[in-house]
């Protein structure tokens, strides 16, 4: 059973006009290791409870959400999906008529289980637990080097069936991206001819631009917030040096000093922080260089990235967990990729591949590391990834995996799985729950044990982990990768926000 509406009533949960409030034990435990000589421990583990205050904003603000990388397959596919939602947009294919829906979006399309009645399993929308932003609401804008307006970049992506594309046109014709940053030294060499919208000037004067187009587009439509999210081509590495990056005054000179190294990225970001205004990073690229993450925590902005975890990394973070969470020993991990978009194209350089090759590769880490019954420190699994450009299969991304797990006395287990999917259908509603789940973020306030107040959630937001391939963590936090663990963190976080303990799955009522 659905229920799409539900009040708490407990006596650590106050709901105002303006916000809820609530009180929340949160139960951890203390380690603790008594020394018994040579180096051993005999352990002692004690349940420990603390208290927490969340309080969040009810009220549903104006949002505009823009895009870096708008005319690409994944902004004129969000775009387009959004509006054929909101209009209501039926389409002919030779399968018969189609409907829009949000399917792939955490937040408008999965549930999550609030209880029993009479036997019954009640569960209700993820988007019900907290007050969110209905996307249909959302205002579009955003940049791209290429100034085609939105209707002719949807008809070059070749992603949407030709009948939805016809219907959609008169929409998205006026649309067209606000000139960007362009910068031939961090995205390959291919993509020069379609670079005809950029911005002149140094680096200085570009940021600037960009603070001002965030300026006017919440002026022009009177919005409350704005999230900013990268979906443009993946950059190669930036250089991390001391004096040019490492920190936040060496990154602002860096910017005043043009400094070729600076990444166009790092400007949009940067540009974003200064009007806090979240930026999210949907490519593998190391845009949140150090002096970059020093200004979003000084600043209280969030940030949160690196690179959309959509098709074959979230396989992974499944399959992994479920290898190792099961006693067996993945031995050997090998994928595949082919694609034949423009991303693909950008990728085919090989810097630009590096980016990609390491924000795929780190994914399976911390589950490694979590058992060392089966691997001995600094053991690994083989892992390898390649990514081909065939121009052929578009938008239309082939994914091949091979898991070969070492299993009970002495045997091999082998399989093997072929992942055939539009990429920016897969993307799209990711971006979607990126900027929702950010800006529901922003007015979430918590007081913890150690806080005199109430302070924001941490700028570097983990709670976006479950959507990125490479999550970024605030120093010192664990970098979790499994994919159950990330969602359960985060459907966790939004029950304490209204005094619901997490599902713990233990179902003792039935017991
Ligand atoms: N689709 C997926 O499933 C998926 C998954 C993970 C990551 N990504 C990443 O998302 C990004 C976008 O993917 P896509 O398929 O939409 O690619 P795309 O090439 O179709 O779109 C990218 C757009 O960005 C524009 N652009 C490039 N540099 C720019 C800049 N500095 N400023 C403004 N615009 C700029 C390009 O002109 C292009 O229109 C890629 O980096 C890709 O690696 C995609």
């Amino acid at each position: 059973m659905l229920i799409d509406n539900f009040t708490v009533r407990s006596p650590d949960v106050t709901y105002t006009d303006t916000h809820i409030e609530s009180k929340y034990t949160y139960t951890s435990t203390d380690l603790n290791c008594e020394d018994l000589g040579d180096g051993r421990c005999a352990w002692t583990i004690s349940p420990v409870e603390s208290d927490f205050h969340f309080s969040t904003d009810r009220r549903i603000p104006r949002l505009g959400i823009m895009l870096v990388g708008l005319g690409g397959n994944n902004g004129s596919t969000l775009v387009g999906g959004v509006i054929a939602n909101r209009e209501g947009i039926t389409w002919k294919t030779k399968e018969g008529v189609r409907v829009p829906n949000y399917f792939g979006s955490l937040t408008q399309s999965s549930t999550c289980r609030v209880g029993s009645v009479k036997g019954q399993e009640v569960f209700t929308p993820f988007k019900t637990l907290l007050p969110m932003v209905n996307p249909n609401d959302i205002v579009f804008d955003g940049w791209d080097i290429s100034g085609m307006n939105l209707a002719d970049a949807m008809e070059r992506a070749k992603v949407f069936d030709w009948d939805l594309q016809r219907q959609l046109a008169p929409y998205m014709k006026n649309m067209k991206p606000r000139p960007g940053i362009y910068d031939p030294n961090f995205i390959a060499a291919n993509q020069s001819a379609r670079a005809d919208n950029c911005l002149k000037g140094s680096k200085r004067e570009q940021m600037e631009r960009i603070r001002a187009d965030l300026r006017d587009f919440r002026e022009k439509n009177a919005l409350d917030k704005i999230v900013v999210l990268w979906t443009a081509n993946t950059e190669r590495y930036s250089e991390i040096l001391i004096g040019l990056n490492d920190d936040e005054k060496s990154l602002r000179s860096s910017v005043d000093k043009n400094e070729p190294e600076i990444s166009p990225s790092t400007l949009y970001a940067l540009a974003c922080i200064d009007e806090g205004v979240p930026f999210i990073n949907g490519s593998p690229q190391n845009t949140f260089v150090p002096g970059l993450i020093d200004a979003a925590v000084r600043l209280n902005t969030i940030i949160g990235g690196d690179d959309f975890k959509s098709g074959q990394t979230k396989m992974k973070s499944v399959l992994v967990d479920f290898l190792v969470g099961a006693g067996i020993k993945p031995a050997s991990i090998v994928s595949y990729n082919h694609l034949g978009n423009n991303d693909g194209m950008n990728l085919s350089a090989p810097n630009c591949f590096r980016s990609k090759e390491i924000s795929k590769s780190n994914v399976i880490d911390d589950v490694v590391s979590s058992n060392s019954l089966l691997f001995r420190p600094g053991e690994h699994p083989d892992h390898v990834v390649v990514i081909k450009y065939v121009p052929y299969v578009g938008d239309s991304k082939r994914a091949m995996d091979e898991y070969t797990s070492e299993i009970f006395m002495g045997g091999t287990n082998t399989i093997v799985m072929h992942n055939t999917c539009e990429d920016s259908l897969l993307a799209a509603p990711l971006i979607l729950d990126m900027c929702l789940i950010a800006e529901l973020s922003t007015r979430i306030k918590i007081k913890g044990p150690d806080d005199e107040q109430l302070r924001g959630l941490h700028p570097v937001s983990s709670l976006l982990s479950y959507l990125t391939k490479a999550p970024l963590v605030p120093k010192g936090t664990p970098v979790v990768n499994a994919l159950s663990k990330q969602r359960a963190m985060l459907e966790n976080v939004f029950r304490a926000c209204i005094g619901l303990a997490p599902d713990n799955n233990m179902l003792l009522e039935y017991k």
